[in-house]
């Protein structure tokens, strides 16, 4: 007998009890709680040919952009080919290999050519989904979604997680009003969808709600947090509302416990711990030697070649805490990789290596290189990936380095391009204040 998943894709090599693992495991990754890799390889244990649950395995490996998983993920792939598999998942296997070759773009087309043939194929849309993340492809990110919607009846298991990519999509594309719908419908679906608490904390973020969008983390804090292996960038979310009202303590706070309390090695959630303090080194507080176990921590990945968005934040780890020569040799190891031919060589030459050189720049005191390095940077910035707000790091360097610079035009400038998108930003309102003390 052919086995079904819950959405009636026939999927080979597993039994009942496996297929339900499976469908556990789908769920965790969905709303990004408990651990998904240990459920599916409970699957795989079951019915050890069960090439869906390999499959997703291996996505679940390569959706944290770590080199260390690659290696894993290809036994995984060696795996997958010595099966016998149907259509869809011949393809998997092929959009899983050419992830692990680090072809971004054409894993990308590939699972959405699954996807419009099997627009209920959820694995495909997750991966998908998160692809377009790292690929800073805001479009896909809400129209991969779209695509598929009005083919799912929202009685489909995991249909909340529909919701809440394409309100993330729609919060990259500025649709802010519908995003905020869509993440508050999944919400009510599914309380533990973790991903579109995430998109409403998008939507305050960019439109300035800092009060509202910490009320909402903290009243919802049941919901996006416990035992989330998502839950330290949705903290993160809640530490730069605090920096938008300028309230740097609760925001140290936040990066003492629950974003670095537990040390950990995930690379996502070190970059959170990298940009947040570079944000307040920007403000010039003191985080006394919060630099030197992070800085340690990033170290060793410098080598990865993997992704330039990763490459950028370990600068920032190793400038902070002092190593300028390790931050250079990074540096130097994105200039090699830009002359290559690959996706994040791409991703280096545009945007990873002149930001890579800016953030040197402004360690090292020279403003006018940063400021020059980081203009034409911000409005292409998106190529190496991110969502908005993390980008935005971008824009708060460069408005540093025109302060520091003495550029007080530019820094008006800036600050008055950041008040129209946040009206009510203590910050940007300081920002205005010190671009104004040259016009006075
Ligand atoms: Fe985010």
């Amino acid at each position: 007998m052919i086995m079904k998943d819950h959405r009636g894709a026939p999927v080979t090599g597993a039994d009942t009890k496996a297929v339900e693992l499976y469908e556990t495991a789908i769920c965790q990754f969905n709303c990004y709680v408990g651990d998904p890799v240990a459920t599916v390889d409970n699957a795989i244990a079951e019915s050890p040919d069960f090439a869906m649950a390999i499959a997703l395995k291996a996505y679940l490996l390569l959706s944290g952009m770590e080199r260390g998983s690659v290696a894993n993920a290809t036994e995984l792939l060696a795996k997958l080919h010595n099966l016998k598999l149907n259509d869809r998942e011949r393809r998997h296997a092929a959009a899983i290999a050419c992830l692990i070759d680090g072809a971004f773009n054409r894993a990308s087309e590939r699972l959405d050519d699954i996807l419009i043939d099997d627009p209920h194929d959820i694995v495909a849309l997750q991966m998908g989904h998160l692809l377009d993340f790292y690929r800073g492809d805001s479009r896909n990110l809400r129209d991969r979604v779209a695509r598929v919607l009005a083919e799912w009846d929202q009685r489909m298991p995991g249909y909340h997680t529909l919701l809440g990519m394409h309100a993330f999509g729609l919060e990259e594309m500025g649709d802010h009003a519908r995003a905020e719908e869509s993440a508050r419908r999944a919400i009510q679906l599914n309380k533990r969808d973790g991903w579109a608490y995430h998109a409403v904390a998008h939507v305050m973020e960019m439109m300035g709600r800092y009060e509202e969008g910490a009320g909402f983390m903290r009243d919802n804090e049941a919901g996006w947090a416990p035992e989330s292996f998502f839950q330290v960038h949705n903290w993160w979310h809640l530490a730069l509302f605090r920096l938008e009202a300028d309230q740097t303590a609760e925001a140290l706070k936040l990066y003492d416990s629950p974003i670095r309390g537990g040390s950990s090695a995930t690379v996502l959630d070190m970059v959170d711990a990298a940009a947040l303090l570079w944000r307040l080194k920007l403000r010039g507080v003191d985080v006394g030697d919060r630099w030197q176990a992070i800085a340690d921590r990033w170290q060793p990945l410098v080598e990865d070649k993997l992704y330039a968005f990763n490459d950028c934040h370990a600068v920032m780890a190793l400038l902070g805490a002092g190593r300028i020569g390790e931050a250079e040799r990074t540096v130097s190891i994105l200039t090699e990789t830009a002359r290559k031919q690959s996706d994040n060589a791409l991703m280096s030459r545009d945007v990873g290596l002149p930001l890579a050189r800016a953030l040197l720049a402004f360690e090292q005191g020279k403003y006018a290189a940063t400021i020059d390095l980081l203009r034409p940077l911000r409005n292409i910035a998106q190529r190496f990936g991110g969502s908005h707000a993390q980008r935005d790091l971008i824009d708060l360097t460069l408005i540093e380095a025109a302060h520091r610079a003495g550029e007080l035009s530019l820094v008006r400038a800036l600050a008055n391009e950041r008040l129209t998108l946040k009206p009510k930003s203590p910050l940007a309102r300081r920002y205005r204040d010190q671009g104004t003390k040259r016009a006075a």
